[in-house]
């Protein structure tokens, strides 16, 4: 087990944090810029909090959990010694950690929101690391959180950043909007939400392509006009319908009429 400084006291500072205890690490202290935050998550973990501007405690991990553009600075005013020194973004490259010797990434592909400390057992978390030592560090690291560790350079991250953007935030946010529409129009929208849950399920266990369904899908143009008649209002939302249903036409072999000019 390890001895690990936590940098950050946000949402990756909380349930790394957790999990970092529950795996038996030796948590010795988190730091972060603000003392309320600090002394909120120090108590949470029961573990000492200091500011970024006090020494560090002696460890063999420094683990940076800060806004990506924030990870060079903080970085910077660490003084450099043995530690291996990780930060914890899918899209940040190694050299964010320089002038550290031994550099390294753990990335848990994972939203990570408030709320109760998250399970890491089966978490994906993807490793990247500057030196074999600091490759070993991580890949124990995180080995003894997660059952599901990969390693992926700087270009294959940020390929999965993307990825995950496009299957994570897109159709959460396109809920959002889908959401607000039926508000607007006096519909309960929580009508919604069983089918969102159940898709994501669906997709996971017989495939995405295999669960999808939707007049797109089908090839029922009657239906997509319809629709796009309904959202006459809403300009942006109509265009993004046109564009996606055009992409789903096509990939599923159906002529798209030119949705994409709408
Ligand atoms: N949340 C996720 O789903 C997720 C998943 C995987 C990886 N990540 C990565 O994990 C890292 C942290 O993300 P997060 O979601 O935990 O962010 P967050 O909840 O917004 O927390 C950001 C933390 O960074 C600190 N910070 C911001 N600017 C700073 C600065 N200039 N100097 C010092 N500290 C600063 C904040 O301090 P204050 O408390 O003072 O604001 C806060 O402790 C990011 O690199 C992110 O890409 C996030």
């Amino acid at each position: 087990m390890s001895k690990v400084v936590l940098i950050g006291t946000g949402r990756v500072a909380f349930h790394l944090g957790h999990a970092l205890k529950h795996a038996g690490h030796d948590l010795v202290s988190i730091a972060g810029r603000n003392t309320e935050h600090v002394h909120a998550l120090a108590n949470e973990l029961r573990t000492p909090g200091l500011s970024l501007n006090d020494a560090l405690p002696a460890a063999d991990i420094i683990l940076i959990a800060v806004s990506d553009d924030a990870i060079a600075d903080v970085a910077l005013n660490i003084p450099i010694g043995d530690a291996v020194v990780i930060h914890t973004s899918g899209a940040g490259e190694l050299d964010k950690l320089l002038p550290h010797p031994h550099r390294a990434v753990l990335w848990p592909v994972m939203s990570l929101s408030p709320g109760e400390p998250m399970d890491f057992s089966q978490m994906p978390l993807v490793v990247d690391a500057n030196t074999e030592r600091a490759r070993k560090m991580a890949k124990s690291l995180a080995g003894s959180l997660s059952g599901h560790v990969s390693e992926l350079d700087h270009g294959q991250r940020e390929l999965v950043h993307a990825a995950a953007s496009i299957s994570l935030n897109f159709p959460v946010f396109l809920l959002a909007r889908a959401q607000e529409l039926l508000r607007k129009n006096a519909i309960d929208p929580s009508v919604l939400t069983p089918s969102f849950v159940a898709m994501a399920q669906k997709a996971s266990a017989i495939g995405a392509s295999e669960a999808l369904t939707g007049p797109a899908r089908r090839g029922d143009l009657g239906t997509i006009h319809h629709h796009l008649d309904r959202l006459a209002d809403d300009p942006e939302l109509r265009a993004a319908y046109a564009r996606l249903s055009s992409m789903i036409l096509r990939a599923h072999g159906h002529p798209d009429h030119g949705y994409t000019d709408v």
